[in-house]
């Protein structure tokens, strides 16, 4: 665009219609990437395939985007690094949040849930977190606000759960990544009745998984994952409805510093979903391995498949895109 974009209103009315349907073919190429290396054991492998793929489609987009969630920081990261400048650099001003490969060891291995992922919104508006571990809490929506928070225990959060779902503490599930570090939460939860599903890793696809409990069987989403992985989670729940809160673990000095680069200045601080993923967000996710929402890449003899969700939150539109990819070159 020569001119830039000035007006909320227009700015609001590309990220609808041109960007909703072009971030999808962002997710797609990176999760067909993705899955040509699927259960070859070799992590790094699938994610270089995934973030090449994604690099390239991103930098097909008319927007100037910046990088604020990515592979890592500038450092340690060749591509897609926080603060690396993505797209045509015409067009409107966006944070970019994502992802490529999701799960890279669930994608070694081709278990569930692993996916290829991006957040964007008016630039200003994603959280810049540092590469560090953050504590999550999230549950799906149809809840009063302010249910569930990380200053009460885990039995307190799911016993308030139970209360305002109507259903007995024995009905409910939270999902946990299966850690070390988890152990007081496990004992915790379990001590009340509550069940839990331990997963191997994925835990932006654990969150998303609260928001449909009679699909997935997960009520509540709990425990220490990826900050990165928080903010792209916050995301999606902005566009589905939800509740969710994270708070990063600075236990270092040196993780501290990093995040004062980023401007976080309150260690302890609580973010809110609102304050980690503000304004009109779009997100979307395609399956690389099958999973509960969503299925894994298929390669047939002359077509490839993907099945992507991609979300607004302005409309709460989710679309739900099966797409059949008959160029094939285009994958290459
Ligand atoms: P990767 O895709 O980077 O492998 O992350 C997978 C993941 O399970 C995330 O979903 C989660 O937030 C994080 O790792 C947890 O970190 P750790 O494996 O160090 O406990």
């Amino acid at each position: 665009m020569s001119e830039t974009v000035k007006t909320s209103q227009t700015l609001s009315a590309v990220l609808d219609r041109i960007l909703t349907l072009e971030i999808v073919r962002v997710t797609e190429r990176a999760a067909v990437a993705a899955a040509r290396q699927r259960g070859r054991g070799d992590e790094k492998a699938a994610d270089q395939a995934a973030v090449d793929a994604m690099r390239r489609e991103l930098n097909r987009l008319p927007i100037r985007g910046t990088v604020v969630i990515g592979e890592g920081e500038r450092d340690e990261a060749p591509m897609l690094y926080i603060g690396e400048e993505v797209g045509t650099n015409e067009g409107p001003v966006v944070d970019i949040a994502l992802d490529p490969l999701e799960g890279t060891t669930i994608c070694a291995k081709d278990l569930p849930n692993s996916l290829a992922v991006i957040a964007i919104a008016e630039g200003g508006s994603l959280l810049n977190a540092p590469d560090v571990y953050m504590d999550k809490i999230a549950v799906g929506p149809g809840y009063p606000a302010g249910l569930v928070s990380l200053d009460a225990s885990p039995a307190d959060n799911i016993k308030a759960l139970a209360e305002a779902k109507g259903v007995p503490i024995g009905e409910v599930t939270a999902c946990v990544l299966d850690r070390p570090r988890h152990a007081a939460i496990i004992e915790d939860v379990r001590a009340i009745g509550a069940g839990i599903r331990l997963i191997g890793d994925g835990d932006i696809a654990g969150v998303i998984h609260t928001t449909d409990p009679e699909e997935t069987g997960i009520d509540i989403y709990i425990g220490i994952g990826g900050a990165p992985e928080g903010v792209l989670a916050a995301a999606a729940l902005r566009c589905i409805g939800g509740q969710m809160q994270g708070r990063l673990i600075l236990d270092t000095e040196e993780k501290r510093e990093r995040a004062r680069k980023m401007g976080i200045d309150d260690a302890e601080r609580i973010y809110s979903m609102e304050e980690m993923a503000r304004g009109d967000v779009l997100f979307a996710a395609t399956g690389v391995t099958d999973g509960n929402l969503l299925s894994g890449v298929r390669f047939g003899k002359k077509t490839i498949m993907t099945e992507t969700v991609v979300m607004r939150s302005s409309t709460q539109t989710v679309r739900w895109i099966k797409a059949e990819h008959r160029t094939l070159s285009k994958f290459q």
